[in-house]
């Protein structure tokens, strides 16, 4: 019945800032992928200032992730995410001085799993919401509520709480349909610096980390479930 209605989220979205040209890239390195610079869609915060980073990573897979996420544990370096087009106004993505690590999700973008009669998805963090809405649209689904912007990452929109408008279901913020989600997160030495954490509903820390503002670790995927 719910059928036509997907499940997922995600938001994003973008639009283009003069003339046709795409917006600019949010992370940039002098050398390869050293020396980074770090801004969001507008090209400045809004202290008309970009960020600085040591170095940054763009990860495929998980298995990448991780190994990204355990480098930085081990050498003691301030880690954030920074997505495919940055769309925050506030410097949410910097890693608090120059020899912080970026680790972008732009390459994390593929679906994970999709069935359709359960109306549940689960997608790297990195797609942004028209990938998303395409994906589910293909199954024949639909997100009964997200944000407007097509260009926001499921993780970039979640970690903020974005919402749409909505007069039914749970409300019109995304993160209410998220079944489940993988993090990565800093640990032990003896646990390789580095360990992939799934939550799923039911697990109180899923509550804290759908909404995490990005402090907690890197989101791997999320499931939702209309
Ligand atoms: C033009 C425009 C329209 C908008 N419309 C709406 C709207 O209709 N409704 C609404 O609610 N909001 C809206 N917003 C706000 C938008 O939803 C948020 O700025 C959102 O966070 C942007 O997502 P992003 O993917 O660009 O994330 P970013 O801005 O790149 O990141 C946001 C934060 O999330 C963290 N983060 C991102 N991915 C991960 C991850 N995988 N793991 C851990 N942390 C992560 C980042 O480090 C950062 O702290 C709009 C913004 C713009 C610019
Ligand atoms: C990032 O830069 C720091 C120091 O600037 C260096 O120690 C580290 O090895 C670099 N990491 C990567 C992945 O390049
Ligand atoms: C992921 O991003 C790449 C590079 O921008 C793009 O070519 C590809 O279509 C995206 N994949 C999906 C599933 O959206």
């Amino acid at each position: 019945e719910r059928g036509g209605l997907l499940t997922f989220l995600l938001l994003g979205l973008f639009l283009g800032l003069a003339g046709s040209s795409p917006p600019p890239e949010p992370v940039e390195c002098a050398h390869g992928t050293s020396d980074c610079t770090v801004t969001n869609v507008y090209g400045s915060f809004p202290d008309r200032t970009v960020c600085r980073a040591a170095n940054a990573t763009f990860p495929r897979t998980e298995e990448e992730l991780v190994a990204a996420v355990a480098a930085a544990a081990a050498a003691k370096r301030k880690v954030k995410v920074a997505t495919r087009h940055s769309h925050s106004f506030t410097k949410l993505a910097c890693p608090g001085g120059r020899d912080g690590t970026i680790i972008s999700t732009k390459r994390l973008n593929k679906t994970v799993s999709l069935d359709a009669a359960k109306g549940l998805m689960t997608v790297e963090s990195g797609m942004v919401l028209k990938d998303l809405i395409q994906a589910a649209a293909e199954a024949g689904l639909a997100l009964p509520h997200s944000p407007y912007w097509y260009g926001v990452t499921i993780g970039g929109l979640l970690a903020t709480g974005a919402h749409g408008s909505s007069l039914w279901g749970k409300g019109s913020a995304v993160h209410e349909y998220i079944v489940g989600m993988r993090i990565v997160t800093p640990a032990l030495a003896s646990q390789g610096f580095a360990v992939v954490r799934e939550l799923s509903v039911g697990d109180p820390d899923l509550d804290a980390v759908k909404v995490s503002l990005g402090v907690l670790g890197v989101v791997s995927q999320e499931q939702r479930e209309n």
